[in-house]
């Protein structure tokens, strides 16, 4: 295997990476209905706004494809419509924070709707087929802009922290060469090129491969600074109560051999105030559930914490997000419903046996109680961090920065939409 894959699709076709198996075990589930959809993301085999978009969209284009000469087959134009629109419907209640949902189901209710006013056959069954037809391809584009998304934001996150950093002024001597990375910025032809320190930065929860259709939103900005030879390290937080940092980030940063290091949440702090200078700690990025109108944004719990703590450290807190997770349609963060999951995240753990000499049992996995089962427990998924602790919000089509007034001028990326 060369690339890491979330979900994998074929048209009529879907499946999907278990990723509460990894990091031990590699398992594809065949998603070929919306109940098995719902199923896969809201028990988090599935996870990260766009992946759950995806996965949701996806399945029930497999669903469609099988129906084109099946039975099932429904023979007027509105049946479609209104079958299409209630498993959309269905879909929306596996997970309410993040905003992809929702938008790829508007997204994907419009083009079929559209479809169905368009259609001049008066062939009901052939207009059928051309919603089935219409919606796949819908479902198919998202998964296929996903990667290009992520791609340009990774590739401008990488630039704008580049920016951040202060040339260095004296020769490196070569002992210290691997610290360092000299390059010509781009738009600065025939100037010289400059010598700066590599740069660390800190992410949490996941937001790479595994959480989108490939590369990923924060960790795509990290992919991307370490193709560009410009990190230094990567650390990651294990992100607590479910260890999307520790399962899935850290696995991802092995997996691709991206300089990596493991901290738990708590160990932030400790980090930026020991090893920022060292370690030229650069900032803090993290994806985004939802990012509000005025900048707010909802990303998992723990990301608020982060943010104030980077603002004490005078450390630049940036959000990797696509537009399409920017919703313009909510004001401000107060107004993002905020997802509580169970209870036995935070009691109990999952994980593979670690035998007497040390080594791990892949095919030994076990839950295992890590709390009196009867405490009572508040498990939040997200918080959402105030946009006045947020730097720059790095989208597909460029970098939003914080405004001297505190705002974010998202005209300026997506006029269309204002
Ligand atoms: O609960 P999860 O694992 O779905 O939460 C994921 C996050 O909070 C991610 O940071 C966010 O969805 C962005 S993924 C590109």
């Amino acid at each position: 295997m060369t690339t890491l894959e979330a979900i994998k699709y074929v048209r009529g076709e879907l499946q999907v990476l278990d990723q509460l198996k990894l990091p031990h075990e590699f398992v594809y589930d065949n998603v070929s209905t919306c109940e098995q959809a719902f199923d896969c993301i809201k028990s988090m085999r599935v996870r990260g706004a766009p992946a759950i978009a995806i996965v949701a969209a996806l399945a029930l284009a497999v669903e469609l494809e099988h129906k084109k000469d099946g039975r099932k087959c429904t023979t007027q134009k509105a049946d479609t419509i209104k079958y299409i629109n209630s498993k959309l419907d269905y879909l929306m209640g596996s997970r309410p924070t993040a905003v992809d949902l929702s938008n790829a189901i508007k997204r994907l209710k419009k083009k079929s709707a559209a479809t169905a006013a368009n259609s001049l056959t008066s062939d009901q069954t052939l207009a059928c087929a051309d919603i089935r037809l219409s919606y796949i391809e819908g479902a198919e584009k998202i998964l296929e802009d996903d990667l290009t998304t992520n791609l340009a934001i990774g590739r401008y996150g990488a630039e704008y922290l580049r920016r951040q950093q202060m040339p260095v002024l004296s020769p490196v001597d070569d002992a210290d060469s691997l610290r360092y990375f000299t390059t010509s910025p781009p738009g600065t032809q025939g100037a010289p090129d400059r010598t700066y320190r590599k740069l660390s930065v800190l992410t949490h929860c996941n937001t790479g491969s595994l959480a989108t259709s490939g590369h990923g939103t924060a960790l795509g900005i990290i992919r991307s600074l370490y193709k560009m030879n410009y990190l230094d390290t990567a650390y990651c937080t294990e992100t607590r109560p479910y260890n999307q940092g520790s399962r899935l980030t850290a696995f991802e940063m092995v997996f691709e051999k991206i300089p990596s290091t493991l901290i738990t949440d708590s160990m932030a702090g400790a980090l930026f105030s020991r090893m920022k200078e060292e370690k030229n700690i650069s900032a803090v990025i993290v994806g985004a559930d939802r990012v509000a109108r005025n900048g707010d944004t909802a990303n998992k719990i723990g990301t608020y914490s982060l943010a104030v703590l980077a603002r004490h450290h005078n450390i630049k807190f940036v959000v990797a997000a696509p537009t399409t997770s920017i919703d313009l349609f909510t004001e401000s963060g107060d107004s993002i419903k905020i997802e509580d999951r169970a209870q036995t995240e935070l009691m109990q753990i999952s994980g593979a046996v670690v035998g007497k000499d040390g080594k791990v049992d892949v095919n030994n996995t076990a839950r295992v109680a890590i709390a009196d089962q009867r405490i009572n427990v508040w498990n939040p998924s997200f918080d959402v961090t105030p946009h006045l602790l947020i730097d720059a919000i790095i989208t597909e089509k460029g970098e939003v920065v914080r405004s001297s007034k505190g705002t974010f001028n998202f005209k300026s990326i997506m006029p269309e939409r204002w």
